[in-house]
């Protein structure tokens, strides 16, 4: 190592990876491991897959970059009608970024822009309600946004504060409530904030349909996203769907919110949309949003550099069209329930897992020190960071998070193979799984 890199820690020094292939990483000392998060949700089709390398390799020998200001490019095209194909209905205009948190913060000015080109210059639409717990990215924008403390704390003073209200944590309900009868309070603060500030100052609302690794796969009841879209609604505001993790198959569907039929106004996805080959993001436009701006200023006031680059279009329309011709989001929902089978049992028989959830292929464990009381570990003890050294000892990569209960304590982690898992793999990584979980236990809890 030459240490020119500034790492991502200096404590410990990553392993250094030499080699890909399907659901397998292997480091410069020859081991194997099963990368069972996708890195971090994001290598879909796992490593080495040659039609989306071969899509990419032909795009660098045509062109490999055309500013978007100036030309368009067949291969952003094509990506733009494979995305829409796999959107929900009505959903047919794509923009496309370099990752996640440009997907977010294009989401919420196209929020602001399309209020005012429809109401006009006067219009005071302009606040997004996000929600506490939630991750939206590592920008300045994201971060007023997100509401995960541990990870915002340091850089609070640098951004101004959106408005929050609390996610369907129903492990640790923030209301003291039960479900069902709880009647989702969480949901109803939604309309509470909006009457609060006045919908006439607020743009949108923005949560991601499953929580990601900031507490480990929240998911919600089954009446909390279509109450949350016909508030919304009623309300005339916009709701946006954070699927920068859970969309383009992670979850079993095409895109999560597909799950309970509810159409965002703006998908904002990333990860698996061009699965890790190269970097890529978007959002998928309701189409009477994208043509308001057509009919009204003609231009979306945004931009970067690398938006609808053509490397980017070449692996996202090729990644989307393995999707579909090797049934990737199904083999998702079959695998996803042979996996959720596995991790029940272990849910059940080991000591410190205090709840799964999840769907698909994206399932979190909530770690607990007595699971009667769903009392957290001491932060200091570690948990999450021990269960996946465990697990890696074993030969599994799984994606540790932390700080739910209160920004400090709470240990969770992500399972989530590769989509193109098979049965044969999905019991391997159960029984690594349960391994590496039992051995962390014992030291943890004794
Ligand atoms: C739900 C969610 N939104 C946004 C982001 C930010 O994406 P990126 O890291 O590509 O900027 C992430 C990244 O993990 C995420 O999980």
């Amino acid at each position: 190592m030459n240490g020119k890199v500034l790492p991502r820690s200096f404590k410990t020094q990553a392993p250094l990876i030499v080699k890909g292939e399907g659901i397998y990483l292997e480091d410069e000392q020859g081991n194997r491991y099963i990368d069972g998060c996708s890195g971090a949700l994001i290598s879909n089709l796992g490593h080495g897959c040659s039609e989306v390398i071969k899509a990419v390799t032909a795009q660098l020998n045509t062109i490999e970059f055309a500013h978007p200001s100036r030309w368009r490019t067949e291969a952003t095209e094509d990506a733009a009608r494979e995305v829409a194909s796999l959107a929900p209905e009505g959903l047919d205009y794509v923009w496309f970024v370099s990752g996640g948190s440009e997907a977010i913060e294009s989401a919420v000015k196209l929020a602001r822009q399309y209020y005012l080109e429809r109401d006009g210059q006067a219009t005071a639409k302009a606040q997004v309600i996000a929600r506490w717990n939630s991750y939206h990215g590592s920008t300045i924008g994201t971060m007023a946004l997100a509401g995960s403390m541990a990870r915002r704390r340091l850089f609070s003073p640098l951004f101004q504060e959106f408005p929050k209200i609390s996610a369907h944590y129903c492990y640790r309900c923030p209301f003291g409530a039960r479900y069902p009868s709880c009647g989702l309070l969480c949901a109803k603060e939604l309309e509470a904030t909006i009457r609060r500030i006045g919908p006439q100052y607020l743009s949108a609302f923005i949560a991601e349909p499953i929580v990601g690794s900031t507490v480990g796969a929240l998911t919600p009841p089954d009446e909390y996203w279509p109450m949350i879209r016909e508030i919304c609604d009623r309300y005339d505001i916009l709701l946006i769907a954070d699927e920068v993790m859970t969309g383009c198959g992670r979850t079993g569907a095409n895109f999560c919110v597909d799950h309970w039929n509810v159409k965002p106004d703006i998908i904002a996805t990333a990860k698996g949309m061009a699965a890790g080959y190269v970097p890529t993001g978007g959002i998928i436009v309701r189409n009477e949003i994208a043509e308001t701006l057509r009919d009204g200023s003609g231009a979306f006031l945004h931009g970067h550099t690398y938006n609808g680059n053509p490397l980017s279009g070449a692996a996202t329309a090729a990644v989307f069209r393995y999707l579909k011709e090797h049934k990737v989001v199904e083999n998702a929902r079959i695998q996803g329930e042979r996996l959720e089978a596995g991790l029940r049992k272990i849910e059940a028989s080991n000591p410190m897992v205090g709840e799964v959830r999840g769907k698909g292929l994206m399932w979190g464990f909530e770690l607990v020190a007595d699971k009667e009381t769903r009392m957290p570990f001491a932060k200091a003890k570690g948990a999450s960071a021990l269960a996946t050294q465990e697990c890696l000892d074993r030969g599994l990569v799984i994606y540790p998070g932390g700080g739910m209960v209160d920004g400090v304590e709470g240990d969770n982690f992500l399972i989530a193979p590769p989509l193109v898992v098979t049965a044969q793999q999905v019991d391997m990584i159960l029984e690594k799984l349960e391994e590496g979980l039992a051995a962390a236990a014992k030291k943890l809890l004794s």
